[in-house]
C-alpha cells in the first residue's frame, strides 16, 4: 500500500518532476497535474525509466477550476498537494504582470478552493529566496534566515511572497473554522518552502531540466556556452563588494531540493505545525566566477565570459541560513555545487536536444 497519495502540480517541470521521482521512490503514489506549458510528457518516461514507477497524469491547467475538480474527485485518496505550477521568469514578470497574477495567485487560489472542497489538508508550496530580496539591506541577515524581514524586488517574487500569505490565512482560517465547530483541526498544514538557486541534473544522465524556451539561469546558460550553442556567458557585474566582485548565490542540488519537498511533507503529516516557512539551501555561497570555474573544470576547459555591466534587480548576496530545516526536518544538503556541475555537464552534453531526443544507449543500459 502507498505511504500516502499526493498530487504535484507542475509535476513535469524541473523541480516537479525530481520530486515527483524521489515521492515514488520513497512509497507515495504520484498524481501530476500540468498544462505542459513549460515541460514535457517525457518527463513521465523518464521518471517510470528510473523508478520503475509512472506517476499518473493530467494535462489540465492550474486556473481551470473544473479541470482540477474533476482531477480530486477522480482521486478520492488524494491526501497532500505539492504546489509547482508557475511562471517563473524575473525579466517576464516585469513585462505582462497580470499574467504572472493570473497564473501563480489565480491558480493558487483555484488550487487552494478545490483542497478546501475536497478535504485535501496538507499543501507544500514552491516559494523562493527571492521573497527575500536584498537582504544585505539589514545588519546581521547574510546568511539569510526565515526571519528575515521578506521585502521582494520584482513581481514574480511579489507572486511567491502573496501566495505564502494566502496559504497562511487559508490554512489558519480552516483550522479556526473547524475548531470552532469542535471538529478535529490539525490535519490543515502548509509549508512555504523557499528555495535558493536550485541546479543539477540526475547522475544517470537522462532526466534535467528542458525548459520550452531560451534559459536565463547561469548553470543552464553555462550549458550552452560549453555545448556550442552560446559563443560566451555574460558575466553580469564585477563590482560588488565581494570576494572577485561577482554576486554571490546559495547554488542546490535538484536532488536535495527534492528530497527537502519530501521530508516536509513528511514532517506535516506527522507533526502538524499549522504553517511553517523553511529555507532550502546549503549554506554555502558561490559567485559567479567560482561558478564558472567549476563548471570549466568539469568540461575540461576554460568558457568564454565577458564582463558585462549588472543586471538590473541583481542582489549582492543569497546566501540561506539552512539551520531551521537542519533541525526541524532533520534535512541538509548532501550533494556539492561541483557536483551539480558534473551532472549538469553529463546531461547537456549527452542530450543536446534536450527530452527530444532519446538518450544514448549506454545510459539507457544505466
Ligand atoms: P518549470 O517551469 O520547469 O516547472 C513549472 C511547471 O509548471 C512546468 O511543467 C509548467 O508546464 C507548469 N505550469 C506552468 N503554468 C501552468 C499552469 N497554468 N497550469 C498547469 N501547469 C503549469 O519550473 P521549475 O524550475 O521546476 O520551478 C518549479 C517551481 O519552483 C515554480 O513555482 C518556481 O517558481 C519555483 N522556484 C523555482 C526556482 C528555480 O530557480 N528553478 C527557484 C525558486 C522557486
Ligand atoms: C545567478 C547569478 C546573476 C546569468 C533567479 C530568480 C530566483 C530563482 C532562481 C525562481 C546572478 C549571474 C546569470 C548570466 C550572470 N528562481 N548571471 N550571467 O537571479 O540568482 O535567481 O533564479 O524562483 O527567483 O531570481 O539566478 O541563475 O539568473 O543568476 O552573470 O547570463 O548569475 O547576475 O548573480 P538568480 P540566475
Amino acid at each position: 500500500m502507498a505511504v500516502g497519495t499526493v498530487l504535484i502540480t507542475g509535476g513535469t517541470g524541473y523541480i516537479g518532476s525530481f520530486t515527483s521521482l524521489a515521492l515514488l521512490e520513497h512509497g507515495y503514489e504520484v498524481i501530476i497535474v500540468d498544462s505542459l506549458y513549460n515541460s514535457s510528457e517525457v518527463a513521465l518516461d523518464r521518471i517510470e525509466r528510473i523508478s520503475g514507477k509512472r506517476p499518473i497524469f493530467h494535462k489540465v491547467d492550474l486556473t481551470d477550476v473544473e479541470g482540477l475538480d474533476k482531477v480530486f474527485a477522480a482521486h478520492p485518496n488524494i491526501d497532500s498537494v505539492i504546489h509547482f505550477a508557475a511562471l517563473k521568469a524575473v525579466g517576464e514578470s516585469a513585462e505582462i504582470p497580470l499574467e504572472y497574477y493570473r497564473v501563480n495567485v489565480g491558480g493558487t487560489i483555484s488550487l487552494l478552493s478545490s483542497m478546501k472542497k475536497y478535504d485535501v489538508s496538507n499543501i507544500v508550496f514552491s516559494s523562493s529566496a527571492t521573497v527575500y530580496g536584498d537582504a544585505t539591506r539589514f545588519e546581521n541577515m547574510i546568511p539569510i534566515p526565515e526571519h528575515c524581514p521578506i521585502g521582494p524586488t520584482n513581481t514574480y517574487g511579489r507572486t511567491k511572497a502573496i501566495v505564502e500569505n494566502i496559504i497562511e490565512d487559508f490554512i489558519s482560517a480552516q483550522r479556526q473554522n473547524l475548531k470552532k465547530a469542535n471538529k478535529p483541526f490539525e490535519q490543515w498544514n502548509g509549508a512555504n518552502l523557499r528555495y535558493f538557486n536550485p541546479c543539477g541534473s540526475h547522475p544517470s544522465g537522462i532526466m534535467g531540466e528542458d525548459p520550452q524556451g531560451v534559459p536565463y539561469n547561469l548553470l543552464p546558460l553555462l550549458g550552452k556556452v560549453a555545448t556550442g550553442d552560446r559563443p560566451k556567458l555574460l558575466v553580469f557585474g564585477d563590482d560588488y563588494p565581494s570576494r572577485d566582485g561577482t554576486a554571490i548565490r546559495d547554488y542546490i542540488h535538484v536532488i536535495d531540493l527534492a528530497r527537502g519537498h519530501l521530508v516536509a511533507l513528511n514532517y506535516l503529516r506527522e507533526h502538524k505545525p499549522g504553517v511553517k516557512a523553511w529555507n532550502l539551501g546549503s549554506g554555502r555561497g558561490s559567485t559567479v566566477f567560482e561558478i564558472i570555474n567549476a563548471f570549466s573544470k568539469v568540461v575540461g576547459r576554460d568558457l568564454p565570459y565577458e564582463v558585462v555591466p549588472r543586471r538590473q534587480g541583481d542582489v549582492l548576496d543569497l546566501t540561506a541560513n539552512p539551520t531551521l530545516a537542519n533541525k526541524e526536518l532533520q534535512w541538509k544538503t548532501e550533494l556539492t555545487m561541483e557536483k551539480a556541475c558534473e551532472d549538469l555537464w553529463r546531461w547537456v552534453s549527452n542530450n543536446p536536444k534536450g527530452y527530444r531526443q532519446e538518450p544514448p544507449p549506454e545510459l539507457l543500459a544505466g
